[in-house]
């Protein structure tokens, strides 16, 4: 059994006249310890299916259709109580912009033992500082205690989307959803991030969802790949098919747009 297996989902809008489809018949798996890239121009519903997944989709104004079984059980019709036990613990998103998740009043270290205060109600306190301290030095932010009683603004971006993904780390998640997570970065910090990412997952068996627009990076951290265009998956395949040998016409559009100087 793969650890997630969307069959079939599709979300339709109803807070227009007429009802909008902006993700159809879209399927794919993520097995443990697997990284799939999505790749796709700027509305292509790569957010929604990524939302839908973390169960952040809000469940009035729009139907969804089809299933998202995370270990054999469908998000989209379990209980809200059991949804949320598994949000931000064994499933977590990171977003573009690490500041505006971010409470701005608020030290680090709380925010990234949030998780554990919510989920892991026995941990004492200190072994939440013990954890969110290990985190932190995961995600190789030098100086992990000093970051912990630092505040957001007194980090710089790449220090804030790490922090980001420390938090996403702290319960041990089994799957990472990572939606541009590197977009509002200059070019060697998204490196680093992407290292970072690969390293998580080899040490972590930790599965991936990569969301992104760039096919470079899609190319460097993924094992699998598929490509969305108008809320449809277009192709997927295996990096090096959709990279190598793309079967469909749009997917060598998009990799012929790729500038010659990769990073
Ligand atoms: N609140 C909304 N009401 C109607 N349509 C929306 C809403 N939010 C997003 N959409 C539409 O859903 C489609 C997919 O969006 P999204 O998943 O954010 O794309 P991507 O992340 O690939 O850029 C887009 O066409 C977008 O305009
Ligand atoms: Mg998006």
């Amino acid at each position: 059994m793969s650890l997630l297996e969307v069959k079939d989902f599709g979300v339709e809008f109803h807070d227009h006249l007429t009802p909008e489809k902006v993700v159809e018949h879209v399927s794919f798996t993520i097995d443990e310890g697997e990284i799939l890239g999505i790749v796709g121009e700027s509305g292509s519903g790569k957010s929604m299916t990524a939302l839908a997944i973390a169960g952040l989709l809000p469940r009035k104004k729009l139907i969804k259709e089809g299933e998202i079984l995370f270990e054999g059980k469908d998000l989209l019709t379990m209980h809200r109580s059991e949804l949320r036990g598994l949000q931000g613990d064994e499933i977590c998103m990171i977003f573009q912009e690490p500041m505006t998740a971010l409470n701005p009043t608020m030290k680090i270290g709380r925010q990234v033992e949030e998780a554990l205060r919510i989920h892991h109600k026995d941990m004492s306190p200190e072994d939440r500082k013990k954890r969110a301290i290990e985190c932190l030095v995961n995600v190789e932010l030098k100086d992990a205690e000093a970051v912990y009683e630092s505040y957001p603004h007194e980090l710089s971006g790449g220090m804030r989307q790490r922090v980001m993904i420390a938090a996403a780390m702290v319960g041990h998640p089994k799957l990472l959803i990572a939606d541009e997570p590197t977009t509002a970065l200059d070019v060697t910090v998204q490196a680093q991030i992407i290292k970072l990412l690969k390293k998580l997952n080899e040490k972590e068996k930790l599965s991936i969802l990569f969301i992104s627009h760039d096919l470079s990076l899609i190319e460097q951290i993924s094992d699998k790949v598929q490509v969305m265009k108008n809320g449809r998956i277009v192709e997927q395949g295996s990096v090096s098919q959709i990279f190598k040998e793309p079967k469909e016409e749009y997917t060598r559009q998009l990799i012929g747009a790729i500038p010659e100087v990769k990073l």
